[in-house]
């Protein structure tokens, strides 16, 4: 019996070359350049990311061997070499010219900044990694790392990776309580965090949380707490428990040799929630980490010495740790790390950032992207953005009128888009355009990095065929995979590699999105398949009929989910934000309905429309669906809630039932 797949309804035929100018310059500059290297690799994997990790980082001695796969799914990657990530990402530039080249630059948000260059970034590092020594933290123990988007933020986890302790940032954003989860799950000897940060145009309390959390006993493993001194409002420091980093600074020796570290040691715990369950703890070790973050960065975002790269995201997710700290680091770039978000006060503050710095990389998410064109064009119109060259998305799949906008209003018709596809366990991005190579279609990540052997397969393993849609899986290990799930095993081989069984002997990663690739073999990503909408038999992704949505010009954003029906199976309910302008009512309700029917057909006619001003979605930046099915179907909302960034946007959504 052939399995169920995902079908795919959306047909997007936009392409768009990179420009020979773009290509000229780029590292990899063609697209038969790019089709070398994916061959090179898929022939021979172990030798390719040897040959990369041996002309890319500085091992303080070699590995035996380059893969470890005899006891899958638990890889292990340089086996026996000896490296640092913080002696690539600070001291191997000291001996070069970089010495003081800018390596943070950070804008505060009430309009403070900073510039560290690498030798200034090192001493602090250095200091920071001295005083963590002294507060009893040692190799092999975790760190919990919970503060705003300051520079001492990455000092923390370069400090860390420094002597060998194991960070686990927590996103500033988080509760005291999901702060404690996590601190206990880790076991975390020391919370270095900050009084507190800015946000919107307020402070945001975070030592205070970091005490409720470690209150009552209620978080034993916790000796000391380390505070940045950021807002300087007031708070409680519990003597012999809590101390100034300055205090401690001052005393603080600058001089710290980099620990050599097993390739396989751990070098970070980041916690991610999937969309039930108990978050997970994301384990990734040293030096494939190291070469994948690098040499991603490196290509994907065609780094050069003279670029002002900047990523927009958080350091409490993976695409801070890999596109803001450690890969641009590594690379020897000038990243930029900024405190603030758009908010009423400042809807255009990324684009002050963009023409203040100069900015010529720029990478976001959809969200953002979506959140721009509600917030209106004349906010980036009335800013030079002429610096920027090149620029990305991560996240989620982009509607494709959205990235018409980002390359339009943004991009100037002239930047190229790499939209990347990955996860907090991949490490790094897996499926992406390479910008001077690839020519792009708006709305699919395109074709997988090279190394990556990326496939679509149904349940069984088989693989599809040409837009069909199916299971995103990968059949290869590559060096920055996760390599557990901290302190249960048993969990990463039953989520990630259990789903779908292995295919003649071969192990098959599945982390959980829907795709389908198209007659040129384009990847679309069609979405999480647990959002998956089955009507009359036919699977629809979520991303596909959300597109069509979008593309009507009174649609800001959707999210459409299932809703049970007798003789559908499930029907759509589509839940959708207007555009300014634009009235909620039956009648536009109706045209929408009618519209996706024009775009994709029948099929994917929404039974029902509603109207909102606000979707429930994670502090990254994610629609929570599973929030809106139960509240399609008139269920009641079961589950984790920890992760939803503003709960009275559920409230309203009930009420407006
Ligand atoms: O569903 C995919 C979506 O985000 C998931 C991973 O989320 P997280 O671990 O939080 O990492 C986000 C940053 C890497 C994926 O399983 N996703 C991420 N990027 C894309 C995407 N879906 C489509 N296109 C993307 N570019």
């Amino acid at each position: 019996m052939s399995q169920p797949t995902i079908e795919s309804i959306l047909k997007e035929k936009r392409t768009f070359k990179p420009s020979p100018e773009f290509a000229h310059q780029a590292t990899i500059s063609s697209w038969e350049q790019y089709q070398e290297l994916y061959q090179q690799a898929s022939d021979n994997p172990t030798e390719f990311w040897a040959q990369l990790a041996e002309s890319e980082l500085e091992w303080f001695e070699k590995w035996d061997q380059v893969l470890d796969w005899s006891n899958p799914p638990f890889a292990k990657w340089f086996v026996n070499g000896k490296i640092n990530i913080s002696h690539n990402c600070l001291d191997r530039h000291l001996t070069t010219w970089r010495r003081n080249k800018a390596a943070i630059i950070w804008e505060g948000e009430p309009g403070d900044s900073r510039t560290l260059t690498y030798a200034q970034l090192h001493r602090e590092v250095c200091q920071m990694a001295n005083v963590i020594k002294q507060l009893g933290v040692k190799k092999g123990d975790r760190v919990a790392i919970y503060m705003p988007m300051i520079p001492e933020s990455a000092i923390a986890m370069l400090a860390c990776a420094r002597i060998g302790a194991v960070h686990s940032v927590v996103f500033g954003g988080f509760s005291a309580e999901a702060l404690r989860d996590r601190i206990n799950a880790a076991e975390a000897k020391l919370v270095i965090t900050a009084d507190g940060g800015f946000r919107k145009d307020k402070t945001i309390a975070l030592k205070s949380q970091v005490d409720l959390a470690i209150a009552d006993n209620k978080a034993p493993s916790v000796d000391n707490v380390l505070v940045v001194e950021r807002t300087k409002e007031k708070v409680q420091m519990e003597a012999g428990r809590d101390h100034w980093w300055h205090d401690l600074q001052a005393g603080a020796s600058a001089h710290c040799p980099a620990e050599p570290m097993d390739s396989e040691d751990m070098l970070f715990v980041l916690y991610t929630s999937g969309s039930t369950g108990k978050p997970k703890g994301v384990v990734h070790t040293t030096g494939g980490y190291n070469l994948y973050a690098h040499i991603t960065s490196k290509w994907i975002f065609d780094l050069k010495d003279d670029d002002v790269y900047w990523c927009t995201a958080d350091v409490g997710w993976i695409t801070g740790h890999s596109y803001i700290v450690y890969g641009p680091l590594s690379n020897g770039a000038t990243t930029v790390m900024y405190e603030g978000v758009p908010r009423p006060s400042n809807p255009g503050c990324f684009w002050d950032v963009v023409e203040k710095y100069g900015v010529n990389i720029f990478y976001t998410a959809p969200t953002a992207i979506r959140a721009f064109i509600k917030m209106g064009e004349h906010h980036p119109n009335a800013r030079d953005l002429s610096s920027l060259r090149l620029l990305g998305t991560v996240g989620e799949p982009i509607n494709p009128e959205a990235w018409m906008w980002y390359h339009k209003v943004i991009g100037k018709e002239k930047c190229p888009i790499v939209d990347t596809w990955w996860q907090t366990e991949t490490g790094g991005v897996m499926i992406t355009a390479l910008p001077g190579a690839t020519p792009t279609k708006p709305g699919s990540a395109t074709h997988p990095f090279p190394g990556i052997m990326a496939d679509i397969v149904d349940l069984e393993g088989n693989p599809v065929g040409a837009n069909e849609g199916g299971y995103l899986v990968v059949k290869h290990p590559w060096p920055g995979m996760m390599r557990t799930v901290y302190g249960d095993p048993d969990r990463f081989c039953r989520t990630y590699w259990e789903h779908i069984p292995p295919k003649n002997g071969n192990y098959l990663y599945f982390a959980g999105d829907g795709a389908r690739r198209d007659e040129d073999g384009y990847f679309w990503v069609m979405g999480r398949v647990d959002d998956v909408i089955n009507v009359s038999g036919h699977r629809l992704g979520s991303m596909e009929v959300e597109s069509a949505l979008v593309s009507h010009p009174a649609v800001a954003e959707a999210a459409v989910v299932g809703k049970p029906d007798d003789v559908k199976g499930e029907e759509i309910c589509a839940f959708v934000t207007l555009e300014g302008g634009f009235e909620a009512n039956e009648d536009l309700a109706n045209q929408l309905k009618a519209h996706v029917v024009q775009e994709i057909g029948a099929i994917a006619r929404p039974g029902e429309i509603r109207f909102t001003d606000g979707m429930p979605k994670t502090r990254s930046g994610k629609i929570m669906r599973r929030l809106l099915r139960s509240l399609a179907s008139g269920q009641e909302i079961a589950g984790d809630t920890s992760t939803l960034e503003d709960r009275s946007v559920l409230d309203k959504l009930r009420e407006g039932a």
